[in-house]
């Protein structure tokens, strides 16, 4: 959440921070602003998209070789020009950029008033960034050690990066929970929330790890020091992005862009880790600790929103394979409870951005209660990779639109993984349907391409129901979480109100919905539950519902029975949520596209979600 972008060097600022927060601007959109050393300290800034500040900034004094840029999701005050970042200090001589959130502004703030210091925004960083200043002036110290008394002093999480009118010749940044990463160039530096503005300038990069901080200097020097003031030696690591990676190729959003890359994706998370014909999985992360997952009393899958539906289909897959017992938590929720964890449960972290703050929450708790913690995460090198004792990487790359799709499937293509590997070393399946399952695996990036080739056809029955107020998505066993993910897609991108229900429950409170205006999609993909299903697809016929059946070929008793078919490749039980969740990706995008939705970067949300 908000997207943070600095630089220090011998090359014009503004172009790069502009650029920079374009890429980062899928972490929040709701105004933008960037601060510019030149002599002076100029400040521009603008409620709205990055587009805005920059026509804000048209013909006005853009020059400096250092300077900080900041796109923001709102915590603390509504977006405003004046709540946008960067945030000044009173003596106007200090701005600061911020993600995150301190947790104790308002006593800071109380303090600050009673000293003569005012407040031009409502946000918690304006308090920060005067804080740093008193402190600076009251201790006579240098900005740095101004910084770190500070952040000794505050609650809560950040990444920050302040700059100094008075030494235009440093940057100082500093993380605590919120992602940081420090671009390497020849005497110049850039720091970001993530490496998508640093790629296309270096591959030399330096992750920070909380309460750490760094002073940039302009030839070139850089220090790392924790906030007990512990000089640290910065593990220099090349990034493996690549540029095209992270821009459309030619697709119209980001979204399609992901969606379209599915079987490619799919194909880098299994590639080297599987071998269909020799019959064997290989996760490294698996493979150490297969024993002591297998022993376990319990897996513990701790995520959230997509991330947990893809943990819904892993205790299907892994209960029916492994045997292993699993639940599926939402970290949003587990970290407020007093939970039961001991030594003998498994935590699975599933992350797509590795950062999701309610997620670390939960292995923080898990692992004070001496779990072993399992982490499956996207993005190399986040939070969450890095405090778990072992872990598998999705390989999908680098997921701009908001709604998350390929980290979707490549997230339960791992999970299938992890389960046939356990399964494999317990000797809970057998050699024969185990190879059965990976052929199938093999297979699935042909099958989702397939499934692509639906496109027109789902666009057309996109236009039949975009006007709807209401839908719901109904599924039977591993459908269920399809569902669920398929409503999610459907209400993030489009604001239209949709639920995702096991197909069983709708006869208990759901049916009374239904009416001629309710379309219900079903994904009927599921062979050992066909019966059940077409008597759901009868219940909703007989008031009068509109039904959309996501069905394998040639099942003429639901191509009788519903208004829309959407007819995708048959594929082992276990791995159709990987196939059946094409269309509703596809579905939600053409219906937000006819509402005329940003579907890159729907309103309210953010790709990072870092707070709690
Ligand atoms: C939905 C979506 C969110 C995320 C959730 C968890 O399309 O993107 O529901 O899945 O915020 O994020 P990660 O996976 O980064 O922990």
């Amino acid at each position: 959440m908000c997207g943070i972008v600095g630089y220090i060097g011998p090359k014009e600022a503004y172009p790069i921070l502009i650029k920079g927060l374009k890429r980062l601007e899928y972490r929040g959109y709701d105004s933008a602003g960037v601060a510019l050393l030149n002599g002076d300290l100029t400040i521009l800034k603008k409620e709205g998209k990055v587009s805005d500040l920059e026509m804000h900034a048209e013909g006005k004094n853009k020059t400096g070789t250092v300077g900080i840029g900041h796109t923001r999701w709102a915590t603390h005050g509504v977006p405003s020009d004046l709540n946008a970042h960067p945030h000044v200090s009173n003596s106007a001589q200090l701005a600061i950029i911020h993600n995150g959130i301190i947790e104790n502004y308002a006593s800071l703030k109380t303090e600050l008033v009673k000293r003569g210091y005012t407040f031009k925004s409502d946000t918690d960083t304006e308090v920060l960034m005067n804080l740093i200043e008193d402190i600076k002036k009251e201790e006579e110290v240098d900005i740095e050690e101004a910084l770190r008394i500070a952040l000794n002093e505050v609650v809560g999480a950040y990444a920050i990066v302040v700059i100094d009118k008075a030494n235009p010749d440093k940057i100082i940044a500093a993380r605590k929970g919120s992602p940081l990463v420090i671009g390497i160039g020849d005497k110049e530096f850039y720091v970001a929330s993530d490496a998508s503005p640093i790629v296309e300038f270096t591959k030399e990069v330096v992750y920070l790890n909380d309460e750490e901080f760094a002073v940039l200097h302009r030839n070139g020097d850089m220090e790392i020091k924790d906030l007990g003031n512990i000089t640290k030696t910065p593990y220099i690591q090349k990034l493996e992005m690549d540029l095209e990676t992270i821009e459309k190729g030619g697709y119209d959003t980001f979204m399609l862009k992901e969606i379209y890359e599915q079987p490619k994706v799919i194909g880098d998370a299994l590639r080297g880790r599987m071998n269909a014909k020799e019959g064997w999985i290989k996760l490294g992360g698996v493979s150490e600790f297969a024993t002591r997952i297998n022993n376990a009393e319990r897996l513990i899958i701790g995520a959230c929103g997509t991330s947990w539906h893809s943990g819904l289909i892993a205790e299907y897959v892994i209960e029916e394979l492994a045997r292993v017992p699993v639940e599926v938590e939402y970290a949003s929720e587990f970290r407020y409870r007093n939970p039961i964890v001991t030594s003998k449960d498994v935590m699975i972290a599933i992350s797509q951005s590795g950062e999701t703050a309610d997620t670390l929450a939960a292995i923080e708790i898990a692992k004070e209660r001496q779990a072993l913690i399992f982490g499956i995460c996207n993005v190399i090198g986040s939070s969450i990779s890095r405090v778990s004792h072992a872990g598998a990487y999705t390989h999908a790359g680098p997921e701009i639109g908001v709604a998350s799709t390929k980290a979707f499937s490549t997230q339960v293509a791992i999970l299938m993984l992890m389960a046939l590997q356990l399964a494999q070393k317990k000797g809970s399946i057998s050699a024969s349907r185990l190879r059965q399952i990976l052929y199938e695996l093999e297979e699935i990036p042909k099958k989702i391409e397939e499934a692509l080739t639906l496109n027109d056809e789902i666009e057309r029955i996109a236009a039949k129901y975009f006007e709807a107020e209401n839908f719901l998505y109904l599924g039977r066993g591993i459908n269920f979480p399809v569902a669920l993910e398929g409503a999610l897609k459907l209400k993030e991108i489009s604001y239209i109100h949709a639920e995702g229900y096991p197909a069983a429950e709708m006869k208990h409170g759901p049916i009374a919905l239904i009416d001629e205006n309710m379309p219900v999609l079903f994904i009927a993909t599921n062979k050992s539950a066909h019966e059940k299903i077409v008597s759901n697809i009868q219940e909703v016929k007989a008031r009068k519902g509109k039904v959309i059946a996501v069905i394998n070929h040639a099942d003429e008793v639901i191509e009788g029975l519903a208004d829309d078919v959407i007819r995708v490749p048959e594929t082992e039980e276990l791995l159709s949520p990987l196939v059946s969740i094409v269309p509703l990706q596809l579905l939600s995008y053409h219906i937000a596209l006819m509402r005329n939705c940003n579907v890159d970067q729907p309103r309210n949300l953010a790709k990072s979600v870092t707070v709690e």
